[in-house]
């Protein structure tokens, strides 16, 4: 989470005020699922007391705590300022930097990161393992989570199929990376890095304030390049052509997730 508006901003520094904004209380309501799904993550992570660990993309640091609540010593890690903020006030140790700038030098034991990477164009994914790479000391493990091919293929179809005829490019927009397994164990074994295990999981997502509490917190960035006159309209039809695919019987939003899971460590 948390990097595109780095990617929005050096893409196009004229585009400031079209990118994605992190608002925490948004992010409280309909994210929240973010940091409660990965258990598993952090159960592969298996942090032990006294471990030194990064959290790449640490967003408000709910789900950093619970690594901390292991007995690690944790440094956050996260590109928005907004989300550095609601870290720190929850007393955790937290830089501002974005992923594929770490400034850290073989100083982990190992590095952690959720629902973060995908935020980065895949342009950027050599850069920001190489990075996470320096970071760990040799042999140090990386354990991550983030969207895998295939993700929110429902949503991001019907964003194209509504912004397309306003000219507008959801998926250019975004800037996100879900990557297949195969490719991205090329790019991670390119890094240096081993793969112990990898695996790519469909995980259907109840969403707790449905698609327009997800969209406008997630996809407010291309939201925003629309006229305000065309706004309401689009987004209505954005959520109409998604309701027969994403809204069940009993009238629960469930978006289309998929993860690309995996540990790995550095030669
Ligand atoms: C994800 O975790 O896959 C995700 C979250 C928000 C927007 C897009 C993708």
């Amino acid at each position: 989470m948390l990097l595109a508006s780095e990617s929005a901003n050096s893409k196009n520094g004229s585009m400031q005020n079209l990118e994605q904004r992190w608002n925490t209380d948004a992010y409280a309501a309909n994210g929240r699922f973010v940091a409660t799904l990965a258990s598993p993550v952090v159960e592969l992570l298996a942090p032990l007391a006294g471990e030194r660990i990064l959290d790449v993309g640490c967003g408000d640091g709910v789900l950093t705590e619970t690594i901390v609540a292991a007995g690690a010593s944790v440094k956050g890690v996260d590109s928005s300022p907004a989300m550095v903020e609601a870290a720190r006030k929850r007393g955790l140790d937290v830089d501002q930097h974005s992923a594929d700038a770490l400034p850290y030098q073989h100083e982990f034991d190992a590095v952690f990161s959720n629902a973060a990477m995908h935020w980065l164009a895949a342009e950027r994914h050599p850069t920001l393992l190489a990075a996470i790479h320096r970071s760990l000391k040799p042999g140090g493990r990386f354990v991550a989570e983030l969207g895998g091919h295939g993700n929110i293929a429902a949503i991001r179809t019907a964003l194209s199929a509504v912004l397309g005829p306003y000219g507008i490019d959801p998926e250019e927009a975004a800037a996100s990376y879900y990557p297949a397994p195969a490719v991205y164990r090329r790019l991670l074994e390119e890094a240096g890095f081993t793969v112990v295990t990898m695996e790519l999981i469909p995980r259907p997502t109840l969403l707790p304030g449905g698609i327009t509490g997800w969209l406008e917190t997630f996809r407010n960035g291309v939201l925003d390049r629309l006229a305000p006159a065309d706004r309401a309209a689009a987004l209505a039809k954005v959520v109409h052509l998604l309701e027969p695919i994403l809204r069940d019987g009993d009238g629960n939003w469930i978006a289309d997730y998929v993860r690309l899971r995996f540990s790995v460590t550095a030669n």
